[in-house]
C-alpha cells in the first residue's frame, strides 16, 4: 500500500508529516513510503535521510500523489486556485487523507474531498480519551507552542527573567502572566518558571486551578458558579457569558498592569478566540512589556495582535505568531509524525497490509470528514444539507457560501468524550 508524504505548500509551513523515525515505524506495518523530494528540508531532514530510512523519494508532487492509497499531511492540501498546484485533484478516488485539515475554516475543501472520492480524517477532532492521547496533535503541537511563546516573549523583553544579584545591584525577576492554562498554557508556565520568572495564570475551567498551582504559579480567576460549570464533556472551555467576561475583565485589568510578559493561549474550539486583553488594558501595561498572543491565528485574545506580525502599541510589544509549531519544525514534526503513526497503525491490517478501518471505532467516527463521496461528519454535514435546501440548484456547486464553515452552536460539546 502506497503512503505519500508530499511537501507542505501552505505559506509559512515548515513541518513535514514524516521523519526517518516515523518512516521506520510505517515500514514495519508493511507500507511503502513515498516522500516528495525536499519535503523535509525546512525541518532539517534531507532526501538522503529519507532514503536511508527506507522511503522512496519522488521527484515531484504528481509522482508523490500518483496512486497513493494514503496521504499524510500537516496542513490540508492545496485546492484549485489556492496555489501553484491543485493537490486535491492529484488524489485518486478512494485515497485516505490524514492531516490537520482545519474543518472549521475550510468548508469548501471538504466538498472537494467528497467530490474527489477522498476519505478524509481531521486530526484536530480526535476525542480526548486516554486511548487517543498518543494521536492528539493539538496537545503535541500546543506543548511546543507554549514553550516557544515564553522563549519569544523573553527574547523581546528587555530584561532577564530570573532575579539577578550582581555587584552592580539586583535585577528583579520578570512577572509572567499566562492566560489560558490548557496544554500550551501549562507548558508556558513550566517554561517561564524554569527561566526564573514569577508566574501567574488564569483560566475558566476549574480543573486548571490545581494544575496551575502544582506548577508553582498563582491562579487568578473569577471563581463563581459559572466558572464551576465552564468545562465541556470534551474537556474544553465553554464560551462565557457577558456577565462573567465583565467580572473577568475587571480582575485582569488590575493584575495586568504589574506584568512584564503576558502569554495568551485561550481558545474555544470552533469559535473566535475570546478577547481577554483589551486595548484599554494594553494602555495600562508597563512600557517595554510584551504580549505573546498564541491565539492570534484565531482572532487573538488581544484585539491589537496581528497574526504573523509583531507590532508595538502603547509601548507594548505584541507578538502574534501565525503558526508557532512551525517555528520549531524539527521538534514539532517529530511529535506530529508520531501522532500520525499512532492514528494510522490501527487502520492497517496486520494480515494483508491493506486498510481495514473500523468505522464504529470512536476515534475513527469522530475524525472522519468525508467518505464515499459525501461529507459525513455530523458537525459539518448538516450545514451542507441546510445550504442545499435554501440555494437554487444551479448555483450550488459553483458558489458555496462562506458561512457554511461556521461550526454548530454546540461544537465544543461534540468534540470529544470526557477528558481523562
Ligand atoms: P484549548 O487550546 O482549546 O484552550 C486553551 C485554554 O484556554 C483552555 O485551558 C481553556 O479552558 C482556556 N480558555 C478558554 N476560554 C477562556 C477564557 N475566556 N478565559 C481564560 N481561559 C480560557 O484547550 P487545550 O489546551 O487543547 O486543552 C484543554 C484541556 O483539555 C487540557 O488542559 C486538559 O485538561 C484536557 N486535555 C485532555 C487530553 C486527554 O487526552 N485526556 C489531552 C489534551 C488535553
Amino acid at each position: 500500500m502506497k503512503v505519500a508524504i508530499p511537501r507542505e505548500r501552505r505559506t509559512g509551513e515548515t513541518r513535514v508529516a514524516a521523519t526517518p523515525e516515523s518512516i521506520k515505524k510505517l515500514l514495519a506495518l508493511g507500507l511503502s513510503i513515498h516522500v516528495e523530494s525536499g519535503a523535509g528540508i525546512t525541518a532539517g531532514v534531507t532526501d538522503e535521510a529519507y532514503v536511508k530510512a527506507g522511503a522512496t523519494v519522488e521527484p515531484d508532487v504528481a509522482a508523490t500523489y500518483a496512486d497513493a492509497d494514503v496521504v499524510l499531511k500537516v496542513q490540508r492540501p492545496l485546492a484549485k486556485g489556492e496555489g501553484d498546484v491543485d493537490e486535491v485533484s492529484l488524489m485518486k478516488s478512494g485515497a485516505v487523507l490524514i492531516g490537520a485539515l482545519a474543518p472549521y475554516d475550510s468548508a469548501d475543501n471538504l466538498k472537494l474531498y467528497a467530490k474527489q472520492g477522498v476519505t478524509s480524517f481531521s486530526l484536530e477532532l480526535i476525542p480526548r480519551i486516554t486511548r487517543a492521547q498518543s494521536m492528539d496533535i493539538l496537545s503535541s503541537q500546543a506543548n511546543l507552542a507554549g514553550y516557544m511563546s515564553v522563549i519569544q516573549g523573553a527574547e523581546a523583553y528587555g530584561s532577564p527573567l530570573p532575579m539577578m544579584m550582581t555587584a552592580a545591584g539586583t535585577v528583579p525577576p520578570a512577572k509572567v502572566f499566562i492566560m489560558g492554562a490548557g496544554v500550551a498554557g501549562l507548558q508556558a508556565i513550566a517554561t517561564a518558571r524554569r527561566l526564573g520568572g514569577i508566574v501567574s495564570a488564569t483560566d475558566v475551567r476549574p480543573a486548571s486551578k490545581e494544575e496551575v498551582q502544582s506548577l508553582g504559579a498563582n491562579f487568578i480567576a473569577v471563581e463563581d458558579d459559572e466558572f464551576k460549570q465552564a468545562q465541556t464533556a470534551g474537556g474544553y472551555a465553554k464560551e462565557m457569558s457577558p456577565e462573567y467576561r465583565a467580572k473577568q475583565a475587571a480582575l485582569i485589568s488590575e493584575h495586568i498592569t504589574k506584568q512584564d510578559i503576558v502569554v495568551c493561549t485561550a481558545l474555544i474550539p470552533g469559535r473566535p478566540a475570546p478577547t481577554l486583553v483589551t486595548e484599554d488594558m494594553v494602555k495600562t501595561m508597563k512600557q517595554g512589556s510584551v504580549i505573546v498572543d498564541l491565539a492570534a491565528e484565531r482572532g487573538g485574545n488581544c484585539p491589537l495582535s496581528k497574526a504573523g506580525e509583531t507590532v508595538v502599541a502603547h509601548g507594548v510589544t505584541i507578538i502574534g505568531p501565525a503558526n508557532m509549531p512551525a517555528e520549531l519544525p524539527a521538534g514539532s514534526s517529530g511529535l506530529y509524525s508520531r501522532n500520525l503513526v499512532a492514528f494510522l497503525t490501527p487502520m492497517v491490517s496486520k494480515e494483508s497490509g491493506g486498510l481495514a478501518i473500523d468505522w464504529d471505532d470512536e476515534i475513527v467516527a469522530k475524525t472522519v470528514l468525508t467518505r464515499d463521496g459525501a461529507i459525513v461528519h455530523p458537525q459539518f454535514a448538516p450545514a451542507e444539507a441546510e445550504a442545499s435546501k435554501t440555494k437554487p440548484a444551479s448555483k450550488k456547486a459553483a458558489d458555496p457560501p462562506a458561512e457554511e464553515s461556521a461550526p454548530a452552536d454546540d461544537a465544543p460539546d461534540q468534540t470529544g468524550a470526557p477528558a481523562s
